[in-house]
């Protein structure tokens, strides 16, 4: 997007005006806190907003890079490592879970792609590939990028899962992992992880589950008696598992978790080097210096919540997500796409001739709804979260009438909306 820049001023300005024109930067912005963006932001409500203000605050200053100078944020790591792993299925693999924290979900999965990487590499694979199926995340296409790995993607099949036969006839000798979502972010369904991990034991190569967007909504939903289905670390052949703090754990933006099986996988995550003139250097993660304010934020978030507190914001939440489930089933003109699990779904035209779903996207945006836009199929793409349950009712009247407004017009503009690049 082309940006107006705002040069370096000459002088110093006041701490007033600095936050003053920070608010007007501001004012195009979605203003989430109404709860009308379904999607990159994850709203626990206001009190938790200014909690996690107050924690970034506290460690605003501070550096992951040395936890012997911040021991601090070796201990809020660690802690939010363990827990993690241990909602996770970890205790499948031993009482301490191996794992690091990350930067967000999509560092998340290049880790798991490096690691697999380099376990191949380890017997004496020269160019790994990794297979997953065309809803697991754009991350997995980065991460080939980035570190040399060929991404073979195979189809979903009819209900949009992974098709684990095309995945099965895909691996090859130089295969290093097959991926699992729980669930995929496109249509918020969960492949079916304990084939996908059966096939990976069977040919001894690494089985990620990218959980990023399930890792903190999907065990709260099965305590809460509405969803079994095995999905995480316990499953046999499962290698890693990722889950973002910074969705569904109502952390600020900035922190994610991947759990490994072992102590030896999760030791591929880190590099060592004493080969230059600065001494002993020793990271987990693709950035050297670790912002501390995320971590406190996301620890902070976990431990204001408790399972109590995300046992209710997931109850809400997904009834919210029930609720306009159920009106997209009740309209004749609308459909979802496969059978999503949880608050997250697409939704797309019944007959798409008939109806033009972008239209209906470009109708709701007009009244200060923020929906993405995605394809094959044309869709409306929903993350529902505590903070839409407010809004949840006027959302379903929008969405009504917008089709009605519609009717049979169409849009001009096509495209999809997911990530902009800036
Ligand atoms: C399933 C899944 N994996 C990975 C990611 C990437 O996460 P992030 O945007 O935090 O990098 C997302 C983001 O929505 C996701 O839904």
């Amino acid at each position: 997007m082309d940006f107006p820049s705002t040069p370096l001023p000459d002088r110093r300005q006041s701490r007033d005006a600095v936050l003053a024109q920070l608010r007007d930067l501001k004012r195009d912005d979605r203003k989430w806190e109404e709860g009308k963006v379904f999607g990159l932001v994850y709203d626990a409500g206001p009190e938790h907003h200014a909690l996690l203000r107050d924690a970034m605050a506290l460690f605003e200053a501070e550096n992951g890079l040395n936890v012997l100078a911040f021991p601090s944020i070796g201990l809020m790591s660690h802690d939010l490592v363990q827990l993690t792993g241990r909602l996770l299925g970890a205790h499948a693999h031993g009482t301490s879970v191996a794992g690091h924290l990350t930067s967000g979900g999509t560092e998340s999965l290049l880790q798991s792609v490096k690691v697999a990487r380099d376990v191949a590499r380890g017997r004496g694979v020269v160019r790994p590939n990794i297979i997953c199926a065309t809803s697991a995340h754009a991350a997995f296409t980065k991460a080939g990028q980035l570190f040399d790995v060929d991404v073979i993607r195979v189809p979903v099949g009819e209900d949009f899962r992974a098709d684990v036969s095309a995945m099965e006839a895909a691996i090859t000798p130089d295969t290093a992992m097959v991926v699992a979502s729980a669930v995929s972010y496109p249509q918020g369904v969960i492949d079916d992880v304990t084939a996908i991990g059966a096939l990976a034991a069977d040919r001894g190569i690494l089985c990620h589950v990218d959980a990023c967007m399930g890792g903190f909504f999907l065990p709260f939903l099965t305590q809460l008696g509405r969803l079994d289905v095995p999905f995480d670390l316990s499953v046999p052949g499962v290698t890693s598992i990722s889950a973002d703090l910074h969705k569904y754990g109502y952390a600020s933006k900035g922190v994610s978790v991947l759990c490994f099986s072992s102590e030896e996988l999760a030791r591929h995550q880190l590099f060592v080097t004493n080969d230059w003139l600065g001494g002993f250097y020793a990271s987990t993660t693709m950035a050297g210096t670790k912002p501390a304010s995320p971590i406190a934020s996301a620890w902070a978030s976990v431990m204001a919540l408790g399972t109590e507190g995300l046992l209710e914001l997931t109850a809400a939440t997904d009834d919210a997500a029930t609720a306009i489930k159920d009106a997209v089933r009740a309209h004749p003109a609308l459909r979802l796409v496969g059978e999503p699990v949880m608050s997250v779904f697409a939704i797309a035209a019944e007959n798409s001739t008939a109806l033009d779903i972008f239209a209906v996207a470009e109708r709701l945006a007009a009244e200060g709804w923020h929906v993405d836009r995605q394809h094959h199929p044309d869709s409306l793409h929903l993350t529902v979260h505590a903070g839409s349950v407010k809004a949840t009712p006027a959302f379903i009247d929008a969405l009504n009438r917008a089709i009605a407004d519609v009717g049979t017009t169409r849009t001009e503009n096509r495209s999809t909306t997911y990530a902009t690049g800036d």
